[in-house]
């Protein structure tokens, strides 16, 4: 269900619109519209410019709502009810919060919503993971999520390009049945990490095994975000 759903989109790119108000995401949604396949939003545009700022991108295109819940599955289950009837493409769940939480999503999104589990956020690395307490390698973690998240009936994964071609190996390619992956952490080559630190740059990504590649700083920071969306596609043809 959900590779016929990326196909469809005209590109791998989803611009994350990271903004408070509604006037930047409306002008960077509209700047990238001939590059980005899918508008990705998040907590700071939820909070800054309300919920309905989903719907109205959804009339739009494919919506993205990086939700990132994680909470018991009773209220999970309210939050994705909720979010479904707004009209989004994907929403994320952070897989820690356990196989009953992740079915529970599952079970509320409906036909439409397909749900996104995170494995590991790309702004962690290993040290900082094992100050968490997380025994194993960074990718051990990411897999490990990963498998418990998708027999919860998550329909695709969240990870940073450096698990990619991991998680192909464990659940296969897309044709065959396999995940859909969606990878934040991406940074041209020219582009400092900011405050990611999983990093790779675009073409790497896709050709490791990713399906939609996730894109905000680099984009919607540069001067001319346009230009920026247009030179990553081409990157990627
Ligand atoms: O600006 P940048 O390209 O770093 O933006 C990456 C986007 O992907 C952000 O909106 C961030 O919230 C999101 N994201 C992430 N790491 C995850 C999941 C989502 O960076 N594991």
């Amino acid at each position: 269900m959900c590779g016929a759903e990326v196909m469809q989109f005209h590109s791998p790119l989803c611009v994350a619109l990271d903004f408070p108000d509604a006037p930047s995401v409306r002008r960077i949604a509209a700047a990238t519209a001939p590059y980005a396949g899918v508008l990705r939003i998040g907590l700071t545009t939820v909070y800054g410019t309300g919920a309905r700022m989903v719907g109205e991108l959804s009339a739009q295109r494919p919506v993205f709502l990086d939700a990132k819940l994680h909470d018991i599955p009773a209220q999970v289950e309210g939050a994705v009810t909720a979010i479904a009837a707004m009209g989004p493409r994907f929403v994320t769940v952070h897989a820690a919060g356990g196989y009953d939480m992740v079915k529970a999503a599952s079970s509320a999104a409906g036909a439409s919503l397909t749900v996104l589990a995170v494995t590991v956020l790309t702004s962690l690395d290993d040290a900082e993971l094992e100050h968490l307490g997380f025994a194993g390698s960074t990718e051990d973690t990411v897999v490990r999520l990963a498998e418990r998240a998708l027999e919860a009936g998550a329909s695709g994964l969240v990870c940073s390009p450096l698990e990619v071609a991991a998680l192909r190996s464990r659940f296969g390619p897309r044709d065959r049945g396999g995940p859909l992956l969606v990878v934040p952490g991406i940074r041209p080559r020219t582009w400092s990490s900011d405050d990611q630190k999983r990093t790779l740059d675009a073409r790497a990504t896709l050709d490791a095994g990713a399906d939609l590649l996730v894109i905000g700083r680099p984009i919607t920071a540069s001067p001319d975000p346009a230009t920026a969306a247009a030179d990553l596609l081409e990157e990627l043809s």
